[in-house]
């Protein structure tokens, strides 16, 4: 790990499959004096996903890796994650489920950031069928992978209010605003509590 005014950063490695504000998001709070991660290693892939110039731009190490074959995917990944040393894993927006096997390796060291309340709406489309029930908070939650989906031990959720003019839309990018701030709080609450 690499030191900083005395304290260790952890090595860190976000994998992305699109827009990528959630990594935007972490690379500025990797940024920041004092801050506990330095972002080594980004993984994505989808090689026309925007979110590959916040690498480009901030000169951070990244690799496309094609899905065709999972296996040969995650092996891949698990050699580059090894040879950099990473130490935590946060997907942010990852369409992809990782295997048992990477899960296994990583054990509580994978955060994942999804946009609802969990353990309410896991799974796509969530804005949808929010609206769709009618409900009157939505929110979202940076939790702990486990080898179910969306179902590991939440670290951070906020809550957020649905107005009765808000669509899927509107409501979605209320709540990804919330996401991009709340991520660098999960991590800084996860390391506090967990490391
Ligand atoms: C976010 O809404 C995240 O919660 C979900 O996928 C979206 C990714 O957005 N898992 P971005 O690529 O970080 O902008």
């Amino acid at each position: 790990m690499e030191k900083l005014n005395g304290k260790k950063k952890l090595a860190v490695s976000v994998f992305i499959s699109g827009r990528g504000t959630n990594l935007k998001s972490l690379i500025e709070f990797s940024k920041k004096k004092n801050s506990p991660i330095k972002i080594v290693l980004i993984i994505c892939n989808n090689k026309t996903a925007k979110g590959i110039n916040y690498a480009k731009k901030n000169k951070i190490k990244f690799l496309i890796v094609s899905y065709k074959n999972k296996n040969k995917a995650e092996n891949k990944i698990l050699i580059n994650l090894k040879k950099n040393k990473i130490n935590l894993i946060c997907l942010a927006g990852f369409m992809k489920i990782l295997s048992k096997k990477i899960i296994n390796i990583y054990k509580n060291r994978i955060l994942n950031i999804h946009p609802s309340l969990l353990p309410k709406y896991k799974g796509l489309n969530t804005h949808k069928r929010v609206i769709k029930n009618n409900e009157k908070f939505t929110g979202c939650t940076v939790h702990l992978v486990n080898s179910k989906l969306d179902a590991g031990k939440i670290i951070l959720q906020k809550k957020i209010k649905i107005y009765k003019k808000d669509n899927e839309y509107s409501l979605a990018k209320r709540v990804l605003k919330v996401e991009n701030s709340i991520y660098q709080k999960a991590i800084k609450k996860f390391i506090e509590t967990n490391l």
